[in-house]
């Protein structure tokens, strides 16, 4: 019997109703705006407001893809975050609790920087390829902080990927011959009890690029396969085109892959995937194209895959709505991005007043307990 085609059948995003313009923050920061706008290629960026956080942010992006499924085949939910909310518990149990899935449903988080959602992937893809009946959910969310006024500053942002894996998927069909390159470094870090990341710029996009040319060139020995399209890790835009340049010159970089990363910024697990729903949202049809996929996580974990998309994808996908979310945001002025930086996480106080990506939210954190709610009406 022929084995079933493994891969996405599902996926959506979601970012914070906030955003600060990246000249806005020049301004405020003394630089010249096209430092920003152009030299690391980033128009705005998404700001997370006290009452959004990885489980807010995931639930948002999961809401979208089990509302047209049997919520009791998922089987199996992995939950990939960078800057998690609990040194014990999963964020995955939250989500697990408010889209109400199967007691059935294994549910867990994973963690290596910005790999860790295509830890996930594959995670899933091995549990889908011993139990094609059943799917996974795979969601990765990450709220980007490096401190205000820090050089990673103008790399922040937020937001989340939510993925069905099922076999015979409706999107885009996953190749399981990767190609993986490890090495512990200390490129970009975050102690226990840090709500921010400490990091060594100029060694993080040195090692991007370094593994990336590990990667395709084993990636290559494997595959007998062309890319029609390739996206990257962009923990911002500039650094997507700089690995396009290593691997393939002069030859023209797919800006439709950037067209959400600009707007958002960093999202760690989940940038790479928001590259992938930009470029299959903003490009014509994608059908039985072969899309190069690139994970970079610092510290370090890089991985290249292929995906091949699948016909009628399109009919699965909610462009109008993701477009609208991105233009319809609250545009913030400097003063209150940075009240809205230092309130956040702040303990014994209610958050209210803020605006929320999805129908759950964060009322405070009360005690070390998180209360989160879900909105009426
Ligand atoms: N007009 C146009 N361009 C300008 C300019 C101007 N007025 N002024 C500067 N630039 C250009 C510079 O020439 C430079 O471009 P190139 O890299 O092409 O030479 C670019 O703007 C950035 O300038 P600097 O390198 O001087 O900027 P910086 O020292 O302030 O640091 C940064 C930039 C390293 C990205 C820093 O913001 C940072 O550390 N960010 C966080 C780390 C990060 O994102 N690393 C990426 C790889 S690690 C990873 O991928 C995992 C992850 O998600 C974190």
């Amino acid at each position: 019997m022929l084995k079933p085609t493994i891969g996405i059948d599902n996926i959506a995003f979601s970012t914070s109703k906030y955003f600060l313009d990246m000249g806005d923050l020049a301004f405020a920061r003394h630089q010249d705006r096209n430092k920003y706008y152009c030299g690391i290629m980033q128009e705005k960026m998404a700001v997370i407001p006290p009452c959004e956080d990885v489980v807010t942010l995931g639930c948002s992006a999961a809401e979208k893809v089990v509302k047209s499924i049997d919520k009791f085949e998922i089987k199996l939910l992995v939950f990939a975050t960078e800057s998690g909310v609990d040194e014990s518990k999963s964020g995955g149990i939250y989500l697990h609790k408010f889209l109400r899935l199967s007691e059935e449903c294994r549910t867990f988080e994973v963690k290596q920087a910005c790999y860790g959602g295509t830890a996930a992937l594959f995670i899933a893809y091995d549990f889908v390829n011993l139990n094609p009946d059943k799917k996974a959910l795979v969601v990765m969310s990450d709220v980007a902080r490096y401190g205000l006024k820090s050089i990673g500053e103008p790399t922040q942002g937020g937001g989340a990927i939510a993925l069905i894996i099922s076999a015979n998927p409706k999107m885009a069909i996953i190749n399981p011959k990767t190609s993986v390159f490890s090495k512990e470094i200390v490129d970009f870090w975050r102690p226990i009890g840090y709500d921010y990341a400490l990091v060594n710029g100029a060694l993080s996009s040195k090692r991007y690029l370094a593994s990336l040319k590990k990667c395709y060139d084993s990636f290559v020995k494997i595959n007998n396969i062309s890319f029609d399209y390739f996206c990257y890790h962009v923990p911002f835009c500039k650094m997507a085109l700089k690995g396009h340049s290593l691997l393939f010159g002069d030859t023209p970089f797919e800006k439709t892959t950037i067209s959400y990363n600009k707007l958002i910024g960093n999202c760690y697990t989940a940038s790479l995937y928001i590259s992938l729903i930009s470029l299959l949202d903003n490009s014509e049809d994608l059908k039985d194209k072969n899309i190069g996929m690139y994970s970079y996580g610092s510290g370090s974990v890089a991985e290249l895959f292929s995906l091949k998309i699948v016909d009628g994808y399109k009919n699965y996908l909610d462009k109008t709505e993701n477009r609208n979310f991105i233009e319809n945001r609250i545009r913030l002025n400097v003063d209150e991005y940075e009240e809205m930086y230092n309130t956040w996480g702040q303990k014994n106080i209610e958050y209210q007043g803020y605006q929320t990506s999805g129908n759950l939210y964060l009322r405070g954190i009360i005690e070390d307990i998180r209360k989160y709610e879900i909105k009426h009406g």
